[in-house]
């Protein structure tokens, strides 16, 4: 089954002309990227580039976010765009270039973006009820409601509620940790998600049954998902689109349209056209790895 299109040279199998997102006029692209570059500890003998000419734009679609992937070489500078966009120092601010939001330059954190790390992020001290209930109590939502809203959030990430939600971290699976965090963050109606490799540390069984948990829940909030993972499975089963980094100083190299993960999983990585582009994809990462040329797009205009 065909799957990707936009670089030439990729198999015939895996070329499908999907139509891209109408563009809602009036309405500013939801998360914009101008010619972006961040230099660590720029002016000093240690300044080091993380990301170079970073440009990309994700239009704000109506009744449904984009679920942007994120693959590419180790250090690239994947988490460095995910803690832009969040506005999270030291990453922010950038050292040259535009990160916009709504058509706003990022000031710094805010509700309308939500993170979900890799590491298992919840207050220990804390029950999986007030884990998930914390951001609310933050904002001075009473007890009853968040705790209300809580319980809600616990069973639709797949947690059983009256045995789960007064458990301590300790007492959980990473699976179920990561459960948590996304309901964490979920439970605040972001209208960005940024994950950075958070199925990374669970094991396979478990990351599949949480891409079809993610997939299901970002159909219901209709967020934009920013999110990065080394497994170029799955960024091409859960993405709408894939960003390919190069290596540091990264900058995106190719784009990739895929089909919606419309089936399971484990049964879409199943299907030859599924298995192909993912090889294509891993092929590529391999050249980008060694430093060997490949095909860029021509520059805008
Ligand atoms: N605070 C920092 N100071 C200096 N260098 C950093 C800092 N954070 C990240 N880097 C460097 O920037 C590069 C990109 O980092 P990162 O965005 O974490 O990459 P990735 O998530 O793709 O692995 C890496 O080489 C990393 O060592
Ligand atoms: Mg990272």
């Amino acid at each position: 089954m065909a799957r990707l299109v936009l670089a030439p040279g990729v198999p015939p199998c895996a070329i499908e002309a999907l139509t891209p997102p109408p563009v809602r006029p009036g309405v500013p692209p939801i998360v914009e990227f101008s010619h972006v570059t961040k230099t660590y500890e720029a002016g000093t003998r240690k300044a080091f580039t993380a990301i170079h000419d970073v440009s990309f734009v994700v239009e704000d679609l109506a009744d449904v976010g984009e679920f942007i992937s994120i693959v590419g070489p180790s250090g690239c500078g994947k988490s460095t765009v995910l803690r832009l966009i969040a506005g999270l120092a030291p990453q922010f601010p950038q050292t040259a270039g535009g990160v916009l939001v709504n058509r706003d330059p990022v000031a710094g954190p805010g509700p309308d973006r939500g993170m979900v790390f890799q590491d298992y992020t919840s207050f220990d001290n804390r029950s999986v009820l007030d884990n998930v209930a914390f951001g609310l109590e933050c904002r001075g939502v009473g007890r009853r409601e968040r705790h209300e809203a809580a319980m809600e959030w616990i069973a639709k990430v797949g947690l059983n509620p009256s045995k789960d939600a007064c458990k301590f971290p300790h007492q959980l699976s990473g699976g179920m940790r990561q459960r948590v965090a996304i309901a964490r963050t979920l439970i605040l109606k972001p209208r960005i998600i940024l994950m950075d490799e958070p199925f990374g540390a669970l094991d396979p069984v478990t990351r599949q049954n949480m891409q079809d948990l993610l997939v299901d829940l970002w159909r219901e909030v209709e967020a934009t998902v920013f999110f990065v993972t080394h497994d170029v499975a799955e960024a091409v089963y859960v993405g709408d689109r894939i960003y390919v980094f190069s290596k540091s100083p990264g900058t995106i190299v190719q784009q990739y349209r895929c089909m919606p993960p419309d089936r399971p999983s484990r049964v879409m990585q199943r299907e030859p056209g599924f298995q192909e582009s993912v090889l294509f994809i891993r092929d590529l990462l391999d050249k980008l790895e060694k430093g060997e040329k490949v095909w860029t797009p021509p520059p805008p205009g």
